[in-house]
């Protein structure tokens, strides 16, 4: 055979004949048989499979050829190269249509992209309404609007699927449960307890300021004003942000100093200026003064014996009970929370959302409250507060603050760290200056605005209300 290793000093033998009869036979039938194949192949129907399998037989086709012509004249190197390129071709073909496989069906067959855009749309409609939905049906479980002749025109805008699968891909969808560590796993009953302390005053030295006091539940889990009023009508320097969501942000506190629920929630029961318990005793001592929190600790803690009432476990209890507080709302496209249609100056605003650049860091399924940026990122922003850096201090995480969450937001002002943003429009205009170095047009910022309201879910009056005390 010719592919057998030329010895130094024999001379070059010539064959021009070794491939066998048979192999040629072989080879030639086998291409037959391909094209017979590749005949059929065309009139089956096989979906998105159809490029890459006629690129395959056509790939085997070609090899066999190439390597028919080698047996011929293995020695020549021109015949290696052709190896190498027929491989080099397969491994292309390959890749080019796994990643192309779409855009190519789709400009040889119209109809593809049409079915492959009512195969997404059933599975949306499917989503928003709960169970399976085909047909025309998905169009009105889609495009459910105000004017029910809107519905059945069978209008289907394209745009607002566009955006809505953009969101989703964004913003994901949000977690029905959220995730509890492995040291604090809920219960209903650590949950209950956990909503009780959350309403307690008696958790302050003054009896009388509770977390609800400044993260009122029926009111979106904040309190209205630039800063909070705490103990003895003491503000701080930063702005209270909702507790709704929060057990998706990676930390806690606008400059993420406390790691987790559980570390948050210590913090402000003996800060002097919220709820200025003097100790850690302190607490533990008033809570075991009231005999029914007994009762709840050690349903909420059984495995902790006769002495469930720790700060540990109070910290716990509430963790649990905040880890409840994700009302749903449907993905922030066509559907507000109330499942009616987006107005076409919110889908505008969602598309000016993604186009401005708002997505390089509010993100995620709260639309933030997964990483630290800088505030006044290109162009500076005036304020005293340092932000990261006084949990690093490190220089570069000056001025550093956790990217907010704007799930309910036009619920939640004022607005920024300092609270000294009042309105929605002033947050998002400053939003675009500082943060992108854009100025956007007053009807832009509507527009924005207008989009983020469609993020504002329906609180569950009985989740807000607040739980008869233990005595
Ligand atoms: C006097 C008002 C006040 C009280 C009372 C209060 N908080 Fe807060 N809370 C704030 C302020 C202000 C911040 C932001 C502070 C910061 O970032 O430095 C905050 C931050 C938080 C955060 C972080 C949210 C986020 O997005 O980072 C959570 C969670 C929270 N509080 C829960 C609680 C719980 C639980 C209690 C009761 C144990 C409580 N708060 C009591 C004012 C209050
Ligand atoms: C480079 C990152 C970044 C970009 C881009 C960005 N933001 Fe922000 N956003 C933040 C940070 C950080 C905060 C917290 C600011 C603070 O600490 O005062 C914030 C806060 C906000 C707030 C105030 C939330 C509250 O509860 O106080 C709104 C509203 C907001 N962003 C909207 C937008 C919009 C709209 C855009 C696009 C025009 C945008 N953001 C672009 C990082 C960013």
């Amino acid at each position: 055979m010719s592919d057998t290793p030329h010895k130094p000093g024999e001379p070059i033998e010539h064959h021009p004949h070794v491939v066998p009869v048979s192999v040629m036979v072989a080879v030639i039938v086998a291409l037959m048989i391909l094209t017979v194949v590749t005949v059929l192949a065309s009139k089956v129907d096989m979906g998105s499979m159809n490029v890459p399998v006629a690129l395959a037989i056509a790939t085997v086709k070609g090899t066999l050829v190439c390597a028919f012509f080698m047996h011929l004249r293995w020695d020549k190197p021109f015949n290696s190269i052709i190896l190498v390129t027929s491989i080099g071709m397969l491994v292309l073909f390959l890749v080019m249509t796994g990643l192309d496989t779409m855009e190519y069906q789709s400009s040889i067959d119209p109809g593809y992209s049409e079915r492959a855009m009512q195969a997404e749309r059933e599975v949306l409609a499917s989503k928003i309404a709960g169970k399976p939905v085909k047909g025309d049906d998905v169009l009105d479980v889609l495009y459910k609007h105000d004017d029910p002749s809107h519905a059945s025109s069978g209008h289907v805008d394209e745009r607002a699927v566009g955006l809505q699968a953009k969101a989703k891909a964004f913003f994901g969808q949000l977690p029905k449960v959220a995730a509890a560590p492995a040291n604090n796993l809920s219960s209903p009953e650590k949950e209950a307890l956990g909503k009780a302390l959350f309403f307690d005053g008696r958790l302050s030295k003054s009896g009388q300021i509770s977390c609800n006091s400044c993260h009122l539940l029926d009111k979106w889990g904040a309190d209205g004003e630039a800063t909070s009023p705490g103990h003895e009508g003491k503000r701080g320097n930063r702005n209270s942000p909702t507790v709704y969501y929060a057990a998706l942000h990676e930390s806690q506190f606008w400059d993420g100093r406390a790691p987790s629920l559980e570390a948050q929630a210590k913090g402000p029961i003996l800060n002097p200026v919220e709820m200025a318990m003097p100790s850690e005793q302190a607490v533990v001592d008033r809570l075991k003064g009231i005999a029914g929190y007994g009762d709840l600790f050690k349903k909420a803690f059984p495995a902790a014996g006769d002495d469930p009432i720790t700060y540990d476990n109070l910290a716990k209890a509430i963790a649990s009970f905040e880890r409840t507080l994700l009302p749903t709302s449907p993905l922030p496209a066509m559907n507000s929370s109330k499942g009616e249609a987006l107005s076409a100056a919110q889908l505008d605003g969602m598309e000016l959302f993604f186009s401005t650049g708002c997505t390089q860091c509010h993100l995620g399924a709260a639309l933030g409250g997964t990483t630290f940026k800088k505030l006044g990122d290109r162009v500076a922003y005036p304020t005293q507060d340092k932000g990261r850096f006084e949990v690093t201090k490190k220089e570069s995480d000056t001025f550093f603050f956790k990217v907010s969450s704007l799930r309910n937001v036009a619920k939640t002002g004022p607005y920024f760290h300092d609270g000294s943003v009042k309105t929605l429009d002033e947050a998002v205009k400053l939003m675009a200056k500082h943060q992108l170095d854009k100025d956007l047009s007053a009807e832009q910022v509507k527009k924005i605005s207008a989009f983020l309201e469609s993020l504002t879910a329906t609180i569950d009056p009985a989740v807000a209300k607040a739980p008869t005390l233990p005595q």
